[in-house]
């Protein structure tokens, strides 16, 4: 029995928000991600009552919240769990897959390497004296974190000031937090008129389903109430259209199908469409979803394309579709910005490392450091800096070695961002500022 309850068929028809819990180590983001399932009926009763009675008895009642994420984890490590695709919980309008991360430099990679990507952030911030000063200042990961999730193109944020028992709902301490933190977010160009503050206390539940009468001089909306006023991000209907190919199979009798999820624009039936890098044209012979037929699929649609006109061996996973009168984007060079979160020693001109960009993968060789940056600011501290190393923020011009579509993140997030791996680790993550074209012929 695990200790989470699966949703039910309602909340996956839901919209999916992928929500990274970040904030400096210790702030309670374990114990809030546990109380968030435990309100919204997402925890087994059964087996909650397990970890109480343990909490109890070891006098540690106070950690049976954060518990319900060390059980999942540990269920995850055993392999025995859900999917992590379907952890997490509903409010009305939404169903919220997390990531809860540990305080530290983890974070990013599960948020780059999973296949998931967050939609929004739900900051924990500690009002305990101390413990807030230490994540807002130059080491802490309060600043870190909310650095790196703008940088990977986090747009919406909740900003939670938990442990408000700790300092007896002290509303002079929330403005302090709130205004301290006000300036940081604005460094970082965050909307701040768009940012809820929400003084909780995940152990003691004020403000996370219900309005506290501890905090009458709060006039805000509980926790849950601003995971459901987040603004869903934006449908691409309107955008090119843009199909990364997952898999292609050559089915008897119907011929090339290529599979995969429509990231922006909407296809049809008869259209002609292009797949690039290797130019093969073709028209659409049908779209089907879950065996069932479509006459179109729009963004967001997961798909099966019958294709006439090419064959399986012309195209390959990572390869991309797209209308033959707006043709997806084959890159000669790309300038990204990008955020170095672990290499043994330092990067220079030359390295190599392997690209993952939506479904493609390629060796992409950094032909330029053309600035370092502020983590925190994103102001340029060095021109052409010789090397960068573990930390650091920087604008580079990269090479892919092998043809490759990609969009800038501006126009196209999903084919916009990228991470960056050699020798089976997670070097970099960043974003595609400028596309140098390839010039590339494409003949009907
Ligand atoms: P890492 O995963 O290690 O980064 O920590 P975390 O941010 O997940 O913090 P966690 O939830 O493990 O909580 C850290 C400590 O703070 C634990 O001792 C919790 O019991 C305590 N804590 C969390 N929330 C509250 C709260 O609202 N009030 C009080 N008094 N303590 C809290
Ligand atoms: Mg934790």
């Amino acid at each position: 029995m695990s200790i989470i309850r699966n949703p039910s068929e309602s909340a996956l028809k839901k919209t999916h928000l992928n929500l990274a819990i970040i904030g400096h180590v210790d702030h309670g983001k374990s114990t809030l991600t546990g109380r968030l399932l435990l309100e919204t009926g997402y925890v087994d009763e059964k087996a909650f009552a397990e970890i109480e009675a343990e909490a109890k008895k070891l006098g540690k009642e106070d950690f049976k919240y954060a518990w319900i994420m060390d059980r999942l984890k540990e269920e995850r490590e055993r392999g025995v769990t859900i999917e992590a695709m379907h952890v997490g919980f509903e409010t009305p309008k939404y169903f919220f897959t997390i990531i809860d991360l540990p305080g530290h430099r983890d974070f990013v990679k599960n948020m780059i390497v999973g296949a998931s990507q967050a939609d929004a952030a739900l900051l924990v911030v500690s009002a305990r004296p101390g413990e807030f000063e230490a994540g807002i200042g130059p080491q802490g990961q309060t600043r870190e974190h909310l650095f790196l999730a703008w940088t990977l193109g986090i747009r919406s944020l909740i900003v939670a000031v938990n442990k408000m028992d700790v300092v007896n709902y002290d509303q002079k301490r929330y403005e302090q937090i709130k205004s301290e933190l006000t300036k940081l977010l604005k460094i970082l160009r965050y909307d701040v008129s768009k940012i809820p503050f929400i003084p909780v206390s995940a152990i003691r539940g004020d403000n996370i389903k219900s309005k506290s009468s501890n905090t009458p001089w709060y006039n805000g909306p509980t926790l849950l109430e601003a995971l459901d006023a987040i603004e869903p991000p934006p449908r691409l209907v309107d955008k090119p259209l843009r199909l990364p190919i997952q898999d292609v199979f050559s089915i008897t009798g119907a011929g090339t199908v290529v599979t995969g999820r429509v990231e922006s624009g909407i296809l049809k039936v008869g259209d002609p469409v292009v797949i690039l890098p290797p130019a093969k044209v073709g028209d659409v012979r049908s779209i089907e979803t879950h065996h069932m037929k479509l006459e179109q699929a729009k963004a967001g649609d997961n798909i099966g394309v019958n294709i006439r006109g090419v064959e399986k061996q012309d195209v390959r996973r990572g390869d991309v579709l797209g209308h033959l009168n707006s043709p997806p984007t084959v890159a000669e060079e790309i300038v990204a910005r990008i955020a170095v979160l672990e290499h043994p020693t330092t990067i220079g001109v030359g390295y190599t490392p392997v690209m993952h960009v939506h479904t493609a993968t390629v060796p992409a060789q950094i032909v330029e450091l053309i600035s370092r940056l502020d983590p925190a600011t994103g102001q340029t501290v060095e021109q052409k800096p010789q090397f960068i190393k573990r930390g650091d923020v920087a604008m580079v011009r990269l090479k892919p070695l092998k043809p490759v579509v990609v969009e800038r993140f501006s126009d196209l997030p999903a084919l916009g961002r990228f991470s960056l791996r050699d020798m089976g680790r997670t070097i970099a993550a960043g974003q595609i500022i400028e596309v140098r074209p390839a010039k590339v012929e494409i003949k009907r």
